[in-house]
């Protein structure tokens, strides 16, 4: 008996790894984490895939119904834990695993790409990036994403800016909401930056320019990242100017 976390990957049904599929089919609970991020594809797709049904986990249930849930299955039968990207790629599932493991149960996690990864087809180096960090959608006194943009602007860093989402209510931070918080909070707004819609689909929108032009964007699809460059080499600034 295991409780596998299974990183099902950005886009859709078919990101899973063969090695997840394999796995999901042979379990006999499939819990999908429905909310630090959403595929671009409704559920029922990978229920057709899997042949299973599969549960919608929210953040109540996660944190404080997985002793009931969750776990308890796990004690009992094989049980999947899908998270949309990779497990460990979002702040929260490290509390799951720790805690399954508690309980004496065996825990195997399965990989796939992220966010953190996906950025890479900004031409950005992956390696230069700093300290990653969240706006909220309640973003009036919140001042800790200017914090370590600077940090990392003191050391030549890029900076990652996640936005916020509901999956259940369909709502997203979008880059505009982003980039109007950040000129609101001083930074300076000709300050340089890329729109990353949709990563890991075949047609992801990327777009590189002033914080004030990103601003007056509508950009379609979701969900949604910024990202402020650090200092360029000069293979990142040739990859940018493609995205201008
Ligand atoms: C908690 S993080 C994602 C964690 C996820 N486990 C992963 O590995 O990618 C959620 C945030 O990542 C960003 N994000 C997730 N998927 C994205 C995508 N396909 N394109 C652009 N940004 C994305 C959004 O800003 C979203 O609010």
């Amino acid at each position: 008996m295991a409780l596998y976390f299974i990183s099902i990957g950005l886009n859709d049904s078919k990101d899973i790894s063969l090695k997840g599929l394999e796995t999901v089919k042979k379990c006999a609970k499939v819990y999908l984490e429905g909310y630090t991020s959403v595929l671009n594809c409704p559920v029922s797709d990978l229920e057709k895939l899997y042949g299973k049904k599969v549960i919608i986990a929210d953040r109540d249930l996660v944190e404080s119904k997985a002793g009931e849930t969750i776990l308890k299955d796990a004690e009992e039968q094989n049980t999947a834990f899908l998270v949309v990207g990779d497990v460990f790629s979002a702040t929260t599932h490290m509390d799951l695993w720790l805690r399954a493991k508690e309980k004496g149960i065996e825990t195997i996690a399965i990989h796939n790409a992220s966010v953190l990864t996906a950025v890479g087809i900004t031409g950005l180096e992956l390696y230069k990036f700093g300290k990653v960090t969240s706006i909220p959608f309640h973003n009036k006194d919140v001042k800790s994403p200017i914090e370590v943009l600077k940090q990392n602007q003191k050391m030549g860093l890029h900076t990652l800016f996640l936005l916020d989402l509901d999956p259940k209510e369909k709502k997203f931070l979008a880059i505009n909401d982003a980039a109007a918080y950040l000129i609101k909070n001083r930074v300076p707004k000709d300050t340089k930056a890329v729109a990353c819609c949709a990563l890991g689909s075949s047609h992801p929108l990327l777009k590189y320019g002033a914080l004030e032009i990103l601003q007056k964007e509508s950009f379609s699809k979701f969900p949604q990242s910024l990202i402020i460059p650090g200092k360029l080499h000069f293979m990142e600034e040739k990859a940018l100017e493609l995205l201008a």
